[in-house]
């Protein structure tokens, strides 16, 4: 079957590397991809909220599945928009319908949701402009440092963590009242500060049955020791060290089966994946954010220990027959390295001629914001490529990564050297 990625990152090299090994897969597309994703696959310079585009190409190169990569098409509806269309209707989308996504585009139906199905997360309130004089009070009850959240998508930056109260009702007032995210932070949720570790969780379910995915976790910030300011993710490791069986038990019963099953509980359909951002605090696991689509550079880890065909199993999404699937998870490690450009996440220059990468054996590269121009291979993104690695641990996967981004060279190359520090 013809199956088309939507998206342009690193997750969607990964799982076009992934698809591209399913005897099953007869063409591939991503829309609109990178200069990986040229490598296996055919791009198609289409924008992945272009829906009436998709659908012309969809139609036009017989495509009989679609793979939504980032969140900001399934918030929009692109989901509803193939189920709407008698053309379209049949062809299965995998992320979930526009209602589901709402987990991931409203930072309060989120906590809402949460709290009905009684999932352990941090103590929160919303508010709009109209009660901001209420926010200033609830701030004044909690003690720093304070979390404020812009309720909507705001590319990975509404959320602020302050140590001072008068920062954080200025801040509140920015956010409410001179829309500081634009109609994102018309409402805001502030929540109680959770001290702990952070780690990912992913399930896929076909809205019945679900599978765990390995855990893994990522590096936001730009800087050595988790400084600076944060980033998509400079790198990840899979799977998670300090997650033990009674750990791994705890985030099931208290975490993922009740968000499988509220999410039926509140008839919200729901064919994808589903990225859980936790925190552990003390011994217990508690929820920072859900996201309707796969992590990135997570997926760089996370998919590559997966050795089912991606064909099968997304058929078994679409099909409602996930149960039936058996899940293999390479005992490895993973762990990738993020190359980005000089000066992200602040301004950064494009268009720098990358070399080094095609003579890489031992490690696989995926790129991240690449393109192809003038017959080379330049940059096009903050983050540029992601270069993962297997080890029986994640030092020996992690000095793999490191040898091997040492022969790529691209001007003003970065990346941290300190991935896994913590662990
Ligand atoms: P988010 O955009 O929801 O992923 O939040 C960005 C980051 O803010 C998270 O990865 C956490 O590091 C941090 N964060 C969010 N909520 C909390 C919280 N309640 N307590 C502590 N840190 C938080
Ligand atoms: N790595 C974090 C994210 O994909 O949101």
């Amino acid at each position: 079957m013809n199956v088309l990625i939507l998206g342009s990152g690193g997750r969607e090299h990964t799982l076009a590397w992934k698809l591209a090994q399913s005897p099953k897969l007869g063409k591939l597309f991503v829309a609109p991809g990178n200069a990986g994703t040229a490598e296996i696959a055919q791009n198609m310079p289409i924008g992945v909220n272009d829906f009436e585009k998709i659908k012309e190409a969809v139609l036009q190169h017989d495509i009989s599945m679609v793979v939504v990569g980032p969140e900001d098409p399934l918030v929009n509806g692109v989901h509803d928009f193939f189920l709407k269309d008698v053309a379209l209707v049949k062809i299965p989308v995998i992320g979930p319908q526009k209602a589901a996504a709402e987990l991931e585009g409203s930072k309060q139906f989120a906590k809402e949701f949460m709290m009905r199905h009684r999932i352990p997360t941090a103590a929160y309130q919303s508010f709009t402009a109209d009660t901001l004089e209420e926010g200033y009070t609830f701030l004044e009850k909690l003690t720093p440092p304070y979390v404020l959240k812009a309720d909507g998508l705001a590319a990975g930056k509404g959320v602020l963590i302050l140590n001072d109260l008068r920062e954080a009702k200025e801040e509140l007032r920015t956010m409410l009242v001179d829309g500081k995210f634009g109609n994102a932070s018309a409402k805001v949720v502030i929540e109680e500060f959770l001290a702990g570790i952070e780690l990912s969780v992913f399930v896929l379910t076909d809205g019945v049955g679900y599978k765990v995915l390995p855990t893994a976790k990522d590096y936001k910030r730009i800087g050595e020791g988790d400084t600076g300011l944060n980033t998509g993710g400079m790198g990840a490791i899979s799977p998670v060290p300090f997650v033990d069986k009674n750990f791994m038990d705890k985030i099931h019963d208290r975490i993922v089966k009740p968000t499988v099953e509220g999410l039926k509980m509140d008839d919200l359909p729901y064919k994808g994946f589903i990225f859980i951002g936790l925190i552990k605090v003390g011994d217990e696991p508690m929820v920072i954010e859900y996201n309707v689509r796969l992590g990135d550079p997570e997926t760089e880890v996370v998919v590559p220990r997966i050795q089912n065909d991606f064909v099968s199993l997304f058929e078994a999404v679409a099909n409602g027959t996930l149960d039936t699937v058996d899940l293999a998870i390479d005992g490895r490690t993973a762990t990738t390295v993020m190359m980005v450009s000089g000066g992200y996440p602040e301004a950064y220059e494009k268009g720098k001629e990358i070399s080094g990468y095609e003579n890489i054996q031992d490690s696989l590269v995926f790129h991240a914001g690449t393109k192809v121009e003038d017959d080379t291979v330049q940059t096009s993104g903050g983050r540029v490529m992601a270069v993962t690695s297997f080890g029986t641990d994640f030092k020996e996967a992690l000095s793999k990564s490191y040898e091997n981004i040492e022969k790529i060279r691209f001007e003003g190359m970065n990346y941290r050297k300190d991935i896994g520090f913590d662990l």
